[in-house]
């Protein structure tokens, strides 16, 4: 028979049933008078379920002092109306059973309150927290959010490549994947040929799924890619991994407007749907992790976004009087301080900035007639800064030519892609979410490394 698991438990069960559970020990107390409460978790939700085991239970006095902090056991029980503050329902238990052990003097999450950078050397433990289990149900709300939202709109979710040819943002920050033996090759010092390798030129791990999705928008019409991304960029900061989850919608006959009109009411619906189904996660990050999340989620759902161009940013920023780090010019790129200025102490709330500056941006942004900038848009959101990078995309042949050509990059790699604007070139839009600042945007949690299960920067893949 399936488990009937702790949250449903915590809802449902009726007083006088019988229940059994499996999960792992958070705490347990001794009275004096010879009973022990247990409290136990088994992830489906924060709270935990209160046991009082008698001494009488079969095997009591072997077995109790087993079920130590971390350990797994199962317990049947009587379920009863709590005296207790803070509780509905708690067990009293007919039998325990301790499946496995937890050794006190090794188990490392004895106590509560352990700092994230020691849990971060736990990754395979950290689940067993309640920040870590909570940032795993409010990822996975995420995940499912997304596909309703593409799905009830009837985009088709696309799985393009990870292991590409193409560098779609052009930033040359790729992993190079390769069957070639590297040490040979060094001491070799010869020149490598690629033809050699597995593929027969250099391969990489995907920045981006964005150029395949163009194939099937063009095609199919609207659709999403949603799957990992990697990026060989050297940065550690809260905001960065090498690996990441990106979502990329790619939508034929949309202009930029029609890209940002999706762009804020996903956002917004991410939002409401785990404001509505995980509200115990969301309160425990509001008054654990940081205590204006939900007054922040609050207002991003309920407001328009503002739109703004990046030259009247540059002039916002210009003319605000603020010191910052690095200082702001039209034609350079925007750095996060001054995202943030805009985003959290200007507007106090989400911005899309758009028309950027063709010469810090990719190729396959569609050029504006002012000859200068691109139909990019980025969304800005407070504590987190970029959320969504996107564009209405360069549909027009000659100028994609040389757009590729202006970047430095070969026509001929490109040749399929050039192919979409030969053949029933269409307007198109997309834009990418990364999925982890998402995560941190809702849950309110400071370091991306905390919302990721096993998270990649640079030099750390341990687990
Ligand atoms: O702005 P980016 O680079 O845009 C693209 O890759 C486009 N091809 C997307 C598209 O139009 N289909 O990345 C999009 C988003 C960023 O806004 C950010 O949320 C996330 O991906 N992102 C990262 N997240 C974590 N770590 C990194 N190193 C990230 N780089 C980008
Ligand atoms: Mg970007």
């Amino acid at each position: 028979m399936p488990l009937t698991r702790i949250a449903t438990l915590l809802k449902t069960a009726a007083p006088e049933e019988s229940i059994t559970v499996k999960g792992w020990v958070r705490t347990r107390r001794d009275s004096k008078s010879g009973f022990s409460f247990i409290e136990l978790n088994d992830g489906s939700c924060m709270g935990n379920l209160q046991f009082i085991v008698d001494a009488d239970v079969e095997g009591y006095a072997e077995t109790i002092k087993q079920v130590t902090t971390g350990a797994s056991v199962a317990i049947t029980g009587i379920v009863k109306e709590s005296p207790g503050k803070g509780q509905r329902i708690e067990v009293h238990a007919t039998s325990l059973e301790v499946i496995g052990l937890a050794d006190p003097a090794e188990f490392p999450l004895q106590k509560k309150g352990h700092g994230f950078e020691f849990l971060r050397e736990i990754a395979h433990l950290r689940p067993r927290t309640n920040s870590f289990g909570a940032v795993a149900r409010v990822r996975n709300c995420i995940s499912r959010s997304i596909h309703n939202f593409f799905q009830s709109r009837g985009f088709l979710y696309i799985n393009t490549p990870i292991i590409t040819t193409s560098d779609c943002e052009g930033a040359g920050e790729m992993f190079q994947v390769t069957t070639l033996d590297l040490a040979r090759l060094a001491s070799l010092q010869t020149e490598i040929d690629w033809k050699q390798d597995f593929f027969g030129k250099p391969a990489s791990l995907t920045v981006s799924g964005q150029l395949e999705a163009e194939t099937y928008a063009t095609s199919v019409g609207d659709c999403y890619t949603f799957g990992p991304t990697f990026r060989a960029e050297n940065s550690n900061t809260t905001r960065h991994l090498a690996e990441f989850w990106m979502v990329e919608p790619e939508m034929p006959f949309y202009e930029l407007s029609d890209n940002m009109d999706l762009a804020e009411s996903f956002i917004k619906t991410m939002i409401n749907d785990v404001l509505k189904q995980c509200p115990e996660d969301m309160e425990f990050f509001n008054k654990r992790i940081d205590r204006t999340v939900l007054e922040t989620l609050e207002n991003i759902r309920s407001n328009e976004f503002i739109r703004l161009t990046y030259s009247d940013a540059v002039d916002l920023l210009t003319n605000s009087g603020q010191k910052f780090e690095y200082p702001v010019e039209w034609g350079s790129d925007l750095q996060s301080e001054h995202e943030r200025w805009l985003t959290e102490e200007h507007f106090k709330q989400p911005v899309i900035l758009h028309d950027y500056p063709r010469t810090i941006k990719p190729f396959y942004m569609r050029c504006n007639d002012d000859g200068k900038t691109v139909r990019a848009m980025d969304v800005l959101v407070p504590r987190v800064g970029e959320i969504i990078g996107g564009s209405q995309r360069e549909e027009r042949l000659d100028v994609l030519l040389s757009r590729i050509e202006e970047c430095g990059m070969e026509p001929e790699e490109y040749w399929w892609y050039i192919d979409l604007r030969k053949f029933g070139t269409v307007p198109h839009s997309g834009f990418g979410l990364g999925l982890e600042r998402a995560v941190q945007l809702i849950t309110g949690m400071t370091n991306i490394r905390d919302v990721i299960p096993f998270p990649r920067t640079p030099n750390h893949a341990e687990f």
